[in-house]
């Protein structure tokens, strides 16, 4: 996976990205990171990249002509006949899930625009955007921790990147249940037990006690999973059992 991130600021990326499991997936070359800097290709005596907004307002415009330059900068090095998803990290997007980080993860390159201030300039945003991502209902300062977000989701589903590829199998959102609750030693803790059953052995009866597990936690926590999750007759009417009344009203 190679991912080229257009940006104001590349040691913010290129740092947060360099620790624990995505540094070494670099290392092992699984993953490259190619950081372009959207001021190198400023058109103007003080390498400024925005301007006032044409009809007034507040806050400034980022210019279409440096990120249509940083945009071509990584084009021409990834080929400029390859087909090429440009994700644009905006509150407007459609909202990131695992689902999007699976479909992503099966790109050779992915390339991330950064915006910052009032945003960018409309017309560049047609050329070259052919995603628009959000990470949530909230307003960041910029896209730099939103691609992060999304570049750690992604990675981790790359062959070779985990240690263990079933854990990405069993894990919260597969399936559209949330991950069961784990237990490490000791076997008490604050006079609480690990329940006896991850104990025993038996691999049949932990299986079937996780998988419960999932359901009444997704039930409890986000009924809105449910809907997609593909449960027994048994399984819906535990989950029934456990949803809450007052996320029932919501
Ligand atoms: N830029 C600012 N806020 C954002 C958000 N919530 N998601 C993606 N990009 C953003």
């Amino acid at each position: 996976m190679n991912y080229h991130v257009l940006t104001l600021f590349p040691e913010m990326i290129e740092q947060g990205l360099n620790t624990s499991i995505l540094g070494r997936a670099m290392e092992k070359n699984l993953i490259t990171l190619q950081t372009t800097n959207i001021r190198d290709f400023s058109e103007n005596k003080h390498m400024k990249v925005d301007d006032y907004p044409y009809g007034g307002g507040a806050g400034m415009v980022m210019q279409a002509g440096p990120v249509y330059k940083a945009y071509q900068h990584v084009r021409e090095q990834v080929g400029e006949g390859k087909s090429l998803r440009v994700i644009y990290l905006t509150p407007q997007g459609n909202v990131f899930t695992q689902g999007m980080a699976e479909e992503f993860a099966k790109e050779e390159d992915l390339v991330f625009l950064c915006g910052h201030y009032e945003g960018i300039d409309e017309r560049v945003l047609e050329e070259i955007v052919t995603d628009q991502v959000s990470i949530g209902d909230y307003v960041l300062t910029g896209g730099e921790l939103p691609s992060m977000v999304m570049m750690d989701a992604i990675s981790r589903l790359v062959p070779g990147v985990l240690n263990n590829d079933v854990s990405a199998e069993i894990e919260s959102f597969h399936d559209n249940l949330l991950e069961y609750p784990q237990y490490t030693r000791p076997e008490e803790f604050m006079g609480k037990k690990v329940p006896e059953v991850l104990l025993s052995g038996h691999h049949g009866k932990i299986d079937a006690w996780r998988r419960e597990q999932s359901v009444i936690r997704t039930a409890k926590r986000r009924p809105d999973l449910l809907k997609e999750a593909v449960l027994t007759d048994q399984e819906r009417r535990l989950a029934e059992k456990h949803v809450e009344d007052v996320k029932r009203i919501e």
